[in-house]
């Protein structure tokens, strides 16, 4: 009993300092956009309604779905929606890839929205 409540305190304290960890759109979020997602999602004029990463500004306001980034909810945010098996739309992203994102690096997305997705 005493070694579980232990190992429990434990985990709360990884997990929390883990979840307390802040993501910063120019160090974690662009390194990944720019390996997985860029060659795809550059803005394109002829097509201005497409989904662009090219910098901040595009990432919160291009794309033709309205939740696409709801801030404080990365759960119910259609970027990461996307990022998952069988999204309601389309395909999952990286689209044709055999190789999809990793937990952790769907989590960076994730969290950075979770977090308010902020321009940091
Ligand atoms: C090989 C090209 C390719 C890559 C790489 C790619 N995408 Fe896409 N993406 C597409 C295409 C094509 C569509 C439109 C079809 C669809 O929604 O399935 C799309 C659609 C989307 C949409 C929906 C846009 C909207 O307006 O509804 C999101 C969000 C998205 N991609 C995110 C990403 C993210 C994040 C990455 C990187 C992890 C990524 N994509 C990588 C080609 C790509």
């Amino acid at each position: 009993m005493k070694i579980c409540s232990a190992f429990c305190l434990l985990m709360l304290f990884v997990c929390s300092s883990l979840s307390a960890q802040t993501v910063s759109f120019s160090k974690d979020v662009v390194p990944l956009v720019k390996a997985k997602c860029i060659k795809c999602h550059e803005k394109d004029d002829e097509n201005p309604n497409s989904f662009a990463m090219d910098n901040y500004e595009l990432t919160k306001t291009s794309g033709k779905t309205k939740n696409m980034i709801v801030p404080g909810d990365g759960t119910n945010s259609y970027l990461v929606i996307k990022l998952l098996p069988k999204p309601p739309k389309g395909a999952q992203m990286p689209i044709f890839s055999k190789k999809k994102l990793t937990e952790e690096e769907v989590d960076i997305f994730k969290t950075w929205i979770d977090q308010g997705a902020k321009d940091n």
